[in-house]
């Protein structure tokens, strides 16, 4: 090749997503396939956001409302802010990439945890910025470390409550002490992906007030958990109108499409699916912990819709196995994997296939 490619991108690889139900079909030759490998929402999604996508075949030949106006006044209305404080993204994965192309300069630094949404990691590297990457401490974000990793050199910090892969969240208290010793100047992007599922008191349930005494900070929620709505690609950001203006300045025109759009506004008003949702994963989870502990396998404490738990095996090994006898999950590391929640069927299969492949 004699064309040049940016040489950030040189040691990138591409982002690996949970293995499609359909690929395992064809490959092992299974007719039934459990995924749990990607937090979907196990129930589907509102059957309002459904009757959204009927209605939205109408427009097809029309371009989406590229300033998502409907959607952000829905949201406004529903969180008590307001629409200029909100963007609307294609997945809150696109809105990682745009934080990045908005601050990221090379040679910034980006402190993030080591165990956590890699789409962090890769994009800050795909901007020239320099990562400062800190451990974990019990499978848990290390705040205090975090905020010690900071340097006059540090551009943005991302902070994951609760985190992926490993469930498990930090405190109000943590986040306000945290908040209050981080330079203005310093980003501090706050990914709530899972926010919804949480059951402890001692979570920062509400975020939104912290805007008004951190306007460095920016919130990241999706429709894509227990909304439901993975398949089509919409979250949304809420941060100082001043920084919602700079992000949308690079973002594509019509970044978030008519079918999301209309079902995101659908979704947001059935909060019965919502509370569903949140009930069935809570029973699921119990139900995993109890087994678990029966079988003597440990498991890092979730506050969302998946588990870390150490398969005390190669967890390729298991991925493999596993998916040989029809379930989908993710190996993560070593002998860690990350299994979604399912219905209490699929936790049921779940388990049935672990003894089989741990035996
Ligand atoms: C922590 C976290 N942030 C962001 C995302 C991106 O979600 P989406 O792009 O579907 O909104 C995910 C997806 O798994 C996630 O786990």
């Amino acid at each position: 090749m004699t064309v040049k490619f940016r040489p950030e991108i040189k040691d990138l690889v591409p982002y690996k997503p949970g293995k499609p139900i359909k690929d395992v079909k064809r490959e092992y030759g299974l007719t039934e396939v459990i995924k749990l490998a990607s937090n979907e929402n196990p129930l589907g999604s509102s059957p309002k956001a459904k009757e959204a996508i009927i209605k939205c075949a109408e427009e097809l030949n029309l371009y989406p409302d590229g300033n998502t106006t409907d959607l952000k006044e829905a949201l406004a209305k529903a969180l008590g802010i307001k629409p200029s404080q909100i963007l609307p993204s294609s997945g809150s994965d696109e809105m990682v990439d745009q934080i990045s192309k908005t601050f990221i300069n090379s040679g910034d630094e980006v402190v993030m945890a080591d165990v956590t949404f890699p789409r962090y990691l890769s994009t800050a590297i795909m901007m020239g910025g320099t990562p400062v990457v800190v451990p974990l401490k019990d499978f848990t974000y290390d705040i205090d470390a975090m905020e010690k990793a900071i340097t006059d050199k540090t551009k943005l910090v991302w902070l994951c409550n609760p985190n992926n892969p490993t469930g498990t969240m930090f405190t109000e208290k943590k986040l306000l002490d945290f908040l209050d010793k981080v330079p203005k100047d310093v980003v501090v992007v706050y990914d709530e992906a899972y926010n919804e599922y949480v059951t402890r008191d001692d979570y920062p349930k509400n975020s939104l007030p912290l805007l008004d005494k951190y306007p460095n900070i920016i919130i990241m929620r999706t429709f894509s958990k227990i909304y439901g709505l993975a398949a089509l690609r919409v979250g949304y950001t809420i941060a100082a109108e001043e920084i919602i203006e700079n992000i949308n300045k690079i973002r594509g025109p019509f970044n978030v499409n008519t079918a999301a759009q209309m079902a995101a506004i659908a979704a947001l008003e059935d909060q019965a699916f919502v509370k569903e949702s949140y009930r069935v994963n809570k029973e699921g989870k119990e139900f995993l912990y109890a087994t678990f502990d029966e079988m003597g396998i440990w498991y890092a404490p979730s506050e969302t819709n998946h588990i870390f738990i150490d398969a005390k095996k190669d967890c390729q090994e298991v991925f493999v196995e596993l998916q040989k006898r029809g379930m989908i999950i993710r190996p993560i590391f070593k002998t860690y994997i990350r299994v979604s929640i399912g219905t209490m069927d699929q936790n049921k299969k779940f388990i049935e296939l672990l003894k089989e492949v741990l035996a």
